[in-house]
């Protein structure tokens, strides 16, 4: 590789202290802690206190992102937060990340993107490097979905968790770095995973709390499918375009949504069970926050050495999905 690309130079994830076990849950809606763990894989999950938000968790990876990557906040370019529960409407949790992190010189917006939302920040800082735009960017993806839940409704209460993960996106010399990157969408699948009301659309009131239209709703069943045939398909493109195959995956870091999609995709795709990264058990679904925290895990575990292949898939509400190839 001659040309300019990208690579990550540093990682980080923080999550609330609290957690919600699935013992718990049972005491709130008709569950038990045996469907959860056979349908889905999730033990637990963390939930922010009430006094909490996504800012603060958003700071906290990226402190120790920026850290690893042996930069400093005001060096950075560009900062992307991916969420879909930011700390308000406006401005940007980016733009209060980029306050508190003292990043005097970086832009700042958030990527809506659901749980493909780290993978989408990815793609775009891999261009704006690629392009000579920005030097480092920081790519986070935050969430406190436990705000957005309702536990009244056991058919998605038991599946997100809080928390947040970051990366310092660089320019990077040799054979490192990202290999291939690719986002898709398609709105169609609206209804599939959203929540109704807040926006301009469905109006806030005190009927629209009342209705819990603020909260998501899920049709779960149809998105299992459409997960599962979109990752893998994104997987073999992306894989496809670095001239890679599967049997060169060191490393498969999905979106952390449900361990049947996981184990679904990684067998369509023929990787080994060695080799798929899983947390869910102790953090549920945290959309855009699953992947980077997952990934900064496996540094912190020392699961990825120099040269792995590592890739990562994701899907999300929108619908959007996206898949990333990289040698670290
Ligand atoms: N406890 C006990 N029973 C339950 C629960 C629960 N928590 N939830 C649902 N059930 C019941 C249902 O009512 C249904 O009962 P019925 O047969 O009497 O009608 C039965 O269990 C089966 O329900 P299904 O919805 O068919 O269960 P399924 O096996 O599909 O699992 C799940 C549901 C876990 C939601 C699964 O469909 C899934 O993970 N889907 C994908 C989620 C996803 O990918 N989301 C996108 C990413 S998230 C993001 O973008 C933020």
């Amino acid at each position: 590789m001659s040309q300019i690309h990208s690579g990550i130079l540093g990682t980080g994830h923080s999550y609330p202290a609290g957690i919600l076990t699935n013992a718990d849950l049972e005491k709130m809606v008709d569950t038990s802690d045996d469907w959860i763990t056979s349908r889905t894989g999730i033990k637990q999950r963390r939930k922010a206190a009430a006094d909490e938000y996504t800012s603060q968790f958003a700071v906290r990876a990226s402190r120790q992102a920026i850290e690893r990557a042996g930069i400093k906040a005001a060096g950075l370019d560009l900062i992307l937060c991916a969420t879909v529960t930011p700390d308000q409407i406006l401005p940007s949790t980016a733009c209060l990340i980029q306050a508190e992190l003292g990043s005097d010189k970086a832009a700042a917006m958030d990527i809506v993107a659901a749980c493909s939302g780290f993978l989408y920040g990815l793609t775009l800082a891999d261009a704006m490097i690629r392009g000579g735009q920005s030097k480092y960017v920081l790519v986070i993806g935050a969430e406190i979905l436990t705000r957005y839940v309702d536990y009244t409704d056991r058919s998605t209460c038991v599946l997100f968790g809080d928390g947040a993960g970051a990366a310092v996106v660089g320019a990077v010399e040799g054979e490192s770095g990202i290999l291939a990157a690719k986002i898709r969408s398609d709105g169609r699948y609206e209804e599939q995973l959203y929540a109704p009301g807040g926006g301009t659309k469905g109006g806030f009131s005190a009927e629209t709390i009342a209705r819990g239209d603020h909260f998501f709703k899920m049709k779960g069943n149809e998105l299992f499918k459409v997960a599962v045939r979109s990752m893998s398909d994104i997987s073999r493109e992306v894989l496809e375009e670095a001239g890679l195959t599967t049997t060169d995956v060191e490393l498969f870091i999905p979106h952390q949504a449900n361990q049947r999609i996981t184990d679904a995709v990684a067998s369509k795709l023929n990787v080994d069970e060695s080799k798929v990264y899983s947390n869910i058990a102790r953090h549920g679904n945290t959309s855009s926050a699953s992947i980077p925290i997952g990934l900064d895990e496996c540094v912190e575990a020392g699961r990825v050495q120099k040269g792995d292949i590592i890739l990562m898939a994701s899907f999300g509400g929108g619908v959007t999905w996206g898949g990333v190839v990289m040698r670290w």
